[in-house]
């Protein structure tokens, strides 16, 4: 049975683009090129997480990656499923990912473009083995100059992102991106094996009652983000004068997918364990908090570190970690509000 509505119209991935790129007086772009090759990889990783454990692809690897955390198998078989659909394609200049130390060139007998792409292959892996939401992100940013790609050439701020993406692995898959140009949702029809428009124009509301955050963390908070949470659970009573509601998917794509679809702020802010362990923060800037904050911020709503909007940070380092705070803007100016404070 079909998954769209009998003789309904539909815009496939490939027709969207296509009509992006007529309208812009080009022809198919190296970019429109790689995001086709880069949905045909999130079909093949949307097919496996839907087979679950008859794909033989549940539970632990037994490694760990180079940031220290143990690897689930499907981490590794989703970061080889991306390579194997995108370092032949002839549009990139290297990949970069959550799972590789250092990134991955391109082949030598290969042709080489000039993009880069950097990606979190699976996201929010612990919900793998449990059925819940996963997802991939990636970013992609264009390389300058001669010679052999090297690290260095992915550490651009976020804000030179040509575009920005992720797939959404849950009751339905859905690839959501943006090209700079506001932030377009797409279904996979597994009937067809296509990705169709179906969430045009993804705007966050300014305004939300809806927070996330790992409250376990608790008391390990600093000050702001303390203090902005009390207030949300002190609800109608507190100085906030309504009640709020908490949801914690687990997965970054998961929560902020759901922010782009009603609103709602997404938090995991520095704090002290993290501080003590020396790191800077939890989530990775190249490929976790650049390309959601560049959807976030093209569908109306703000990213910001708590001091800094996190696209105009320069990378140090391709594992670079910082704090999150992203989502409705006035939540997220309240934030910023309160860091400016302490
Ligand atoms: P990953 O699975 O790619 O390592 O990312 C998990 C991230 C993010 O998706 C999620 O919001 C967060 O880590 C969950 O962290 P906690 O387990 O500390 O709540
Ligand atoms: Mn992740
Ligand atoms: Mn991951």
């Amino acid at each position: 049975m079909s998954g769209a509505q009998a003789g309904s119209s539909i815009t496939t991935l490939g027709q969207y683009l296509a009509s992006k790129s007529l309208m812009a007086g080009s022809g198919q772009t190296p970019l429109d090129a790689l995001l086709l090759d880069v949905a045909t990889a999130c079909k093949r990783v949307a097919d496996l997480v839907r087979h679950g454990e008859l794909a033989g692809v549940l539970g632990a690897a037994g490694s760990e990656n180079v940031q220290g955390e143990d690897q689930k198998k499907l981490d590794i078989i989703a970061n080889d499923v991306f390579i194997d659909s995108l370092e032949r394609s002839g549009l990139l200049a290297g990949v970069a990912s959550e799972e590789m130390d250092a990134h991955h060139p391109i082949p030598d007998e290969a042709p080489r473009g000039d993009l880069l792409l950097a990606m979190d292959p699976l996201d929010g892996s612990s919900n793998i083995d449990v059925n819940g939401s996963t997802g991939t992100i990636f970013s992609i940013m264009r390389r300058s100059g001669a010679g052999a790609t090297r690290d260095e050439h992915f550490l651009q701020p976020g804000d030179s992102q040509v575009c920005a993406g992720y797939c959404l692995y849950s009751s339905a898959t859905m690839l959501v991106l943006t090209t700079g140009d506001g932030v377009d949702g797409f279904t996979l029809d597994n009937s067809i094996g296509e990705f169709v428009l179906s969430h045009p124009k993804m705007q966050i509301p300014a305004a939300t009652s809806e927070y996330s955050i790992n409250a376990a963390y608790q008391r390990h908070w600093f000050n702001p983000v303390a203090r902005y949470v009390e207030e949300c659970v002190a609800g109608k009573e507190g100085p906030r004068q309504r009640d709020f509601n908490m949801r914690w998917a687990g997965s970054m794509v998961g929560d902020v997918h759901r922010i782009l679809c009603r609103g709602g702020v997404f938090m995991y802010p520095m704090d002290r364990k993290l501080e003590a362990a020396g790191n800077s923060g939890k989530l990775r800037l190249l490929y976790e908090a650049n390309p959601m904050a560049m959807l976030v911020e093209q569908a109306g709503g703000a990213a910001s570190t708590g001091t800094e909007r996190i696209m105009a940070l320069t990378p140090n380092a391709l594992h670079q970690r910082v704090p999150v705070l992203m989502g409705s803007t006035e939540e997220v100016q309240l934030l910023v509000e309160y860091h400016a404070q302490a």
